[in-house]
């Protein structure tokens, strides 16, 4: 039957009740009309797939089928390979089939705006051109497996703090340069079947409801013609949602709104044309899907591993190799040190979290090497721990420290506190650095952190979180079987204090974008601050040489030679840059990339295209800027080896004396709102006036009935941490702030809470309590 004449035989009811999910994981069957159950599962570095009734959560804290662990966005973006990413996007596609899941949630393609954001892991890059070609590798990858692939969280869904229901502040040229941009590039080459909208407002506008958005830039600019599904309890107004053609809402099992859909539609507020679209949408797909799933399918999972090994070989970057300390053998004379390498920290926690199929630890690869543990799970050490260091240290050739981030620093659901590592691995690694000159530390962290102990140590190996088969692969780097070849994805600067919106961000409850464009390398460079490691960077073992650049038309062509003595691969990055310094535009951008495997004393020829779209900037619409551009290539966005002018026709752009013209000094409110015509105060929620929007935690500060019930709320959760009110662990913190800290409605949709109990609740906060009381006896 056709989907047009499947409509027409439902009843608005059934369309209504198709375009919210039937529990956490499915869609709702109608078999009269031949309409199946679409089933999805996060995610985007392995399935999550929870099998178990009544232990499903959006939070990753209940258990799940086991699934191959892949790496994280983070590694898996320094690996620079969209054609790896293909791989690796298949790999998911076939365990979902395996595992009959015909939707997989992931990957997340919001930008890392700033070190802090507690779910960076999860996200590829500062760079939306990086960011878009690795997501548009990894969904081609799942939907030529014919399984669906939903990126997200569209879009500036740049922060934890707050993320259920915090208002992004920003101006149309950043949100379309650097927010959306890593989308678009997705969907217009990869073509997802499916897509998730995001929790925050822009600009007043909840994204589930957000026209502009879905329907105007998403569907009919860019041709986007697949199923938006909200984020998990991200839905605000049904009716707004539909109009904007936000088909599904996740997770299912409420009654949200629909009562309100057939009166809004009964009263001409809304169409029946707006929901047949969106329930087409959903009939589409999971018929698709169902076909799609017929079939049984065995997946690999032995070679799955193996590719997860050569995925987290691929995003290893190698930040310091002094005096060539690596590659090295492991052997008796060879220390190891910290609880990670006999419990790696190999994944994120939240919804991203994999049980992973096979997983092992460094230590059994390095079980020749001599062992002490230095610090406890947490990254606390001892005055003990740090003299056994010492002893050991001194009477060893050489020390490989296993530090980061231990998982309670870095989470969904919140934000780190700041960019520092434990202190307990800091001093691990500097008492093995005071007892021995041959220190070689691997580095496990979802984001960017302060390392003032990067002078004391020979060498830095940073893996990001390599997924399963983390433990393989930094065996098989630090001995040299594999060669490093990731480059970073992201800048490190020196201190917190030197990022740009370190002053604000956080600081308020709303993401105020005041840094505008300026995000990553395109600040750094702008306002000439030295950094760490720039964007891009990244070393390998051996060495690569760049020759004979030249430009025919728009085609760039230059050689790549292997100079070393080892194989290896590089990865050659073209920038373009724009000399008018007065122009209020980053110094330079990146806007080709390639990674080239060459054995040594091999040359390639590498031939990029230039595009209108690398020397464009958005002012209502993509428009070409013209004047003299340097195109660069070089090996990271400061390190360039060859380069040539090239001369482009187009407008001009408007010159400014502001901040944004160099990015010196301090960034004010005042002159961002100036510069954007912007007038932003923060709303701070008041009694009386509290809606569905707002928090138990935003109302208890005036609410004693909200305090008891932040308490109540508190003690449901405690539950399943034995009772206790864990703030120290991640998955605790991250459920209180998805419950307490979330908008009330989302009790409605996620928690399954009935009509007139919410609105009654509401009351009560407002100060009306027999009114409360009356509304939910009413309800
Ligand atoms: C996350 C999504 C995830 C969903 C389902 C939400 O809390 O933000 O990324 O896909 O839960 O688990």
């Amino acid at each position: 039957m056709e989907i047009k004449e499947v409509l027409q035989k439902m009843t608005l009811k059934e369309k209504i009740e198709l375009c919210s999910g039937k529990d956490t994981w499915t869609t709702k069957a109608f078999e009269q009309y031949g309409i199946p159950s679409l089933f999805m599962c996060d995610g985007p570095s392995g399935l999550r797939k929870q099998e178990k009734k009544n232990a499903t959560d959006m939070l990753g804290v209940n258990d799940s089928r086991k699934a191959t662990c892949f790496p994280l966005a983070v590694t898996n973006a320094s690996s620079w390979d969209e054609e790896l990413m293909q791989q690796l996007g298949k790999a998911i596609g076939q365990e979902a089939k395996d595992q009959k899941v015909g939707m997989v949630l992931g990957p997340g393609v919001n930008i890392k705006r700033n070190p802090l954001c507690g779910r960076n892991f999860e996200y590829f890059s500062e760079d939306p051109y990086l960011a878009g070609k690795i997501a548009a590798g990894f969904i081609k990858g799942i939907e030529s497996e014919g399984v669906a692939c939903s990126m997200k969280h569209f879009a500036c869904n740049s922060q934890e703090n707050d993320r259920l229901n915090n208002d992004g502040i920003i101006d149309e040229r950043t949100l379309r340069e650097i927010y959306l941009k890593a989308f678009e590039i997705a969907v217009k080459e990869a073509k997802p079947s499916t897509l998730m909208s995001s929790y925050p407002k822009i600009n007043g506008v909840h994204s589930s409801d957000n026209k502009m958005l879905l329907n105007d830039i998403l569907r009919e600019e860019w041709g986007f013609d697949g199923l938006v599904v909200t984020d998990w309890g991200g839905m605000n107004d049904r009716i707004a949602a539909m109009k904007a053609g936000n088909d599904l809402m996740m997770p299912g099992g409420s009654d949200y709104m629909e009562k309100e859909l057939i009166k809004a539609v009964e009263e001409g507020r809304l169409s029946e044309e707006d929901i047949d679209k969106c329930a087409g949408r959903v009939i589409k797909l999971a018929i698709k899907e169902a076909e799609v799933l017929k079939e049984e399918y065995v997946a690999d999972y032995k070679s799955h591993h193996k590719l997860a090994v050569k995925i987290a070989e691929g995003g290893a970057v190698l930040l310091k190799n002094e005096d060539n300390v690596l590659p090295t053998t492991v052997d008796n004379k060879t220390l190891v040190v910290g609880y990670m390498a006999k419990d790696i920290r190999y994944q994120g926690a939240g919804s991203s979290h994999v049980n992973p199929m096979d997983l092992r630890q460094p230590i059994e690869f390095l079980s020749d090497c001599k062992y002490v543990e230095g610090c406890n799970e947490n990254g606390d050490t001892s005055e003990e721990m740090l003299k056994e260091i010492a002893i050991e240290a001194s009477k060893s050739e050489k020390v490989i420290v296993f530090a980061g981030l231990p998982p309670k620093y870095e989470s969904e659901g919140f934000d780190r506190d700041n960019m520092l590592m434990p202190a307990g691995h800091i001093r691990m690694i500097e008492e093995a650095a005071k007892n021995n000159s041959n220190v070689i530390v691997v580095l496990m962290c979802g984001s960017a952190v302060e390392c003032d102990w990067a002078d004391k140590v020979k060498a830095i190996l940073y893996m990001g979180l390599a997924g399963e088969g983390s433990a393989e692969a930094i065996y098989n780097l630090v001995t040299g079987k594999a060669n490093p070849s990731g480059r970073l994805s992201e800048s490190w600067p020196y201190k917190y204090n030197d990022c740009v919106s370190a002053s604000y961000y956080d600081k308020t409850k709303d993401a105020l974008y005041m840094e505008g464009i300026y995000v990553g390398y395109r600040y750094y460079d702008k306002a000439e601050k030295a950094v760490r490691w720039p964007f891009g960077y990244g070393l390998s073992y051996t060495e690569f040489d760049y020759e004979n650049l030249s430009i025919n038309g728009n085609e760039v062509s230059f050689e790549v030679i292997n100079t070393g003595d080892k194989e290896g691969s590089e990865v050659v990055q073209l920038y373009v840059e724009n000399h008018d310094v007065s122009a209020y535009r980053p110094v330079r951008e990146l806007k080709h990339f390639t990674k080239v495997f060459l054995k040594p004393n091999e040359r390639k020829t590498i031939k990029f295209t230039l595009i209108d779209d690398d020397f464009s900037i958005w002012d209502k619409g993509n428009k070409v800027i013209g004047g003299d551009y340097l195109i660069r290539i070089g090996k990271n966005s400061r390190e360039f080896d060859l380069q040539e002018t090239f001369h482009v026709v187009g407008a001009t752009i408007e010159q400014c004396d502001d901040w944004y013209s160099n990015c010196k000094g301090n960034l004010t409110q005042q002159e961002w709102e100036e510069k954007f015509n912007i007038s932003y105060h923060e709303v701070k929620p008041v009694k009386g006036q509290y809606t569905m929007d707002n928090s138990i935690v935003e109302m208890m500060d005036s609410s004693l009935f909200m305090k008891i019930m932040y308490k109540a709320v508190e003690k449901v959760i405690s539950k399943g941490f034995g009772g206790k009110a864990d703030y120290d662990d991640p998955n605790f913190r991250m459920m209180i702030n998805a419950s307490a800290g979330g908008p009330l409605r989302l009790m409605h949709i996620s928690g399954g809470t009935k009509n007139g109990l919410l609105e009654g609740v509401l009351e009560i906060a407002n100060g009306h309590f027999f009114k409360g009381i009356a509304t939910m006896i009413k309800g």
